[in-house]
């Protein structure tokens, strides 16, 4: 199984949600974690030792991705010289591939200096992605992650302002070498859709877009709770959320897409 978390904000972070996800990692024994952007509140190296040792004391391999939190805000030099080098300091470079028994994963950067909340995928990046797809194991689950979403729905507050530029385009070829999922967070919500039916990709197979919300910090949108979703080599893709009075993490539904 691969646990996804995501904005987890260090900074902002729930003690018992991080002492949980600890327990359920020791117990449950994941191939991996994916970790969706916004590992920090505000970039700060404090912020970024204390996430980078939370991930090492889990004892399990993980991917992590740059969110919109992970680049400076108020230190307008960093801001654009420098937008990385706080993260880099912790997590190297912002695009890995992990590989495990069943999942291969690609992380994608989607933040820019300029687009550090919408998010955009260059030309450059669709080729290279494109080409590790049709180069990745068949026996395995392909993956790809980004901070931002590839789709919110009519009506949505975030609207597509929050979809990565060039986004759509990117779908429309990756989504032709038998790829999965791809995994989100940013809007703090949990929900997944299928983005071959909603963008009429002509895939042969569902092409699921997969967001979970905060799993640890205490800026909760709405009130939905902590969580994150564990995805399973048959397909099954679970949610958790955090239980105050059990202090853990307790299954909540399964989605069905895949
Ligand atoms: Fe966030």
């Amino acid at each position: 199984m691969l646990l996804h978390l995501s904005d987890l904000h260090f900074g902002t972070e729930k003690s018992e949600c991080v002492h949980a996800i600890q327990q359920f990692c020791w117990e449950q024994q994941p191939e991996m974690v994916v970790v969706s952007g916004d590992l920090t509140q505000r970039a700060r190296l404090r912020q970024f030792f204390a996430c980078r040792q939370f991930l090492d004391s889990l004892k399990t391999p993980y991917l992590v991705v740059p969110g919109n939190h992970d680049i400076p805000l108020y230190h307008v030099w960093d801001r654009f010289l420098t937008p990385f080098m706080s993260y880099q300091a912790f997590f190297s470079a912002p695009e890995r591939e992990l590989e495990s028994e069943h999942f291969y994963v690609i992380g994608v950067n989607s933040v820019r200096r300029r687009y550090h909340t919408r998010g955009h995928i260059s030309l450059t990046q669709i080729q290279q992605i494109q080409q590790k797809l049709s180069e990745a194991p068949a026996n395995k689950l392909k993956i790809i992650v980004t901070h931002q979403p590839f789709y919110t729905p009519p009506g949505d507050p975030h609207g597509v302002k929050d979809c990565p530029v060039l986004g759509k385009m990117a779908l429309e070829l990756w989504s032709q070498q038998q790829l999965f999922a791809l995994l989100h967070g940013h809007l703090h919500q949990a929900v997944v859709y299928d983005l071959n039916q909603i963008y009429q990709l002509q895939a042969t197979h569902p092409v699921l877009d997969i967001q979970a919300g905060t799993a640890t910090s205490w800026r909760l949108h709405n009130n939905i709770p902590n969580g994150f979703n564990v995805i399973h080599p048959n397909h099954q893709i679970e949610h958790y959320i955090y239980q105050e009075q059990q202090q853990r993490f307790v299954w909540e539904r399964n989605w069905n897409l895949g």
